[in-house]
């Protein structure tokens, strides 16, 4: 090719890309950092499935911007989670961060979110400390805190007047908040947790501490696991006859995007969760019924979660016409927002965490079916946070 005709050609290019950008702002980046594999590997699909589908929903744009995805593996991996955030932020330039499902790798995101003033939204992951002490101006979360589905269950299990409970989880934030939220509550209303079982993530080797709850004789178990944990973990319980015996409540994770897989192993578990199968309302019914035409699969809480995220950050974008430097104008608008969820409408807390109805819910075959609302409006005391 001749100089002048390269030349020429560049120019063309140059004119062509400014004329589009005259008509439409450059699209907006967002990066979704997610478990793709691993124990979590199905819930970080749910959460992309749910965030597309609101995208898709309001023709492809928020804010006025059109979107563009960048995707990265988490892999609920703690000790890689700083250098996939700052490869999403630095070399892929994304405007807003996704993630994640694992305490610790959004712990590490938001670190980094923080330090860098990037928008974050956080679409499961509930480490207390995201929304308590770390939180800030531009991150916020569309789920839940650690501290809510487990406190909401400890007033239920208190009540039914069980006295002694004997804790197990995975040994990190998710698991350890969980139960201390559980505590907090069940021991105000006059129970006492006597053991607190642990694994570490992700191990599901629970034989012998199956065992030990046999021996220990409680009155109730609380548990927190989730996913492929999850699964194992209700088959093994009664397996190891202790459903017969000691019933087992949870942080409602234990029995969501699970049932087909557990099968009778979780027929008639107690849960805490802020969503339910079933709800019955038009905006859960839409949901459900859109979700599974567009996915060929039933919508779970974590689908819920990342809709949510979506609905949320189109909130944040249209108050500030796609400008997302514009962070304080972006955190009013969702501080004075009710968000319209499948779950039931919620708003934001100042510490910028839902506040939002916790349900007490109960397996019958594949749903997880509305009880009852254990705790209304609950809402994260957001401890040790300065904004
Ligand atoms: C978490 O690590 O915060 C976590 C993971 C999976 C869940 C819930 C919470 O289902």
């Amino acid at each position: 090719m001749t100089k002048i005709r390269f030349h020429l050609i560049a120019a063309a290019a140059v004119l062509c890309a400014s004329a589009a950008s005259a008509q439409a702002p450059a699209k907006l980046k967002v990066g979704l950092m997610l478990p793709y594999t691993g124990t979590y590997a199905s819930l970080g699909t749910a959460i992309e499935n749910g965030f597309r589908m609101y995208v898709a929903e309001q023709g492809n744009k928020l804010g006025g911007r059109e979107i563009e995805f960048v995707k990265v593996d988490d892999e609920s991996d703690p000790s890689k989670a700083t250098d996939n955030v700052n490869k999403l932020i630095k070399r892929d330039n994304v405007d807003v961060l996704i993630g994640t499902v694992h305490s610790g790798v959004a712990m590490a995101m938001a670190k980094v979110a923080k330090d860098t003033g990037t928008l974050m939204i956080v679409p499961n992951a509930g480490a207390d400390a995201v929304t308590g002490a770390m939180c800030a101006p531009n991150i916020f979360r569309s789920s839940f805190s650690n501290w809510q589905p487990g406190y909401a269950m400890g007033e239920v299990v208190a009540k039914k007047g069980h006295k002694k409970v004997v804790t197990i989880t995975w040994k990190y934030a998710a698991g350890d908040e969980s139960v201390r939220g559980f505590k907090e509550a069940f021991e105000k209303g006059g129970g006492k947790v006597v053991k607190e079982l642990s694994v570490p993530f992700p191990n599901v080797e629970f034989q012998a501490l199956l065992t030990e709850i046999a021996a220990t004789k409680p009155d109730a178990v609380y548990t927190f696991f989730a996913g492929g944990g999850a699964v194992k973990f209700v088959k093994d319980y009664a397996a190891a006859g202790l459903k017969k015996s000691i019933p087992l409540y949870g942080a409602g994770f234990i029995t969501d995007g699970t049932l087909e897989a557990q099968g009778n192993d979780a027929e008639g578990l107690l849960t805490t969760l802020h969503y339910a199968d079933a709800l019955g309302t038009p905006r859960d019914n839409s949901f459900r019924l859109a979700y599974a035409k567009n996915y060929k699969l039933q919508p779970d809480v974590y689908a819920v979660q990342g809709y949510d995220a979506a609905q949320m950050l189109g909130i944040g974008l249209t108050a500030v016409k796609g400008d997302t430097s514009k962070k304080a104008e972006f955190a009013a608008a969702l501080h004075k927002a009710k968000i319209d969820s499948p779950r039931g409408p919620f708003t934001i807390s100042k510490f910028n965490n839902p506040v939002q109805d916790i349900y007490l819910r109960q397996v019958s075959g594949k749903e997880n079916k509305l009880i009852s609302i254990a705790s209304k409006s609950l809402t994260d005391p957001g401890r040790g946070c300065r904004m």
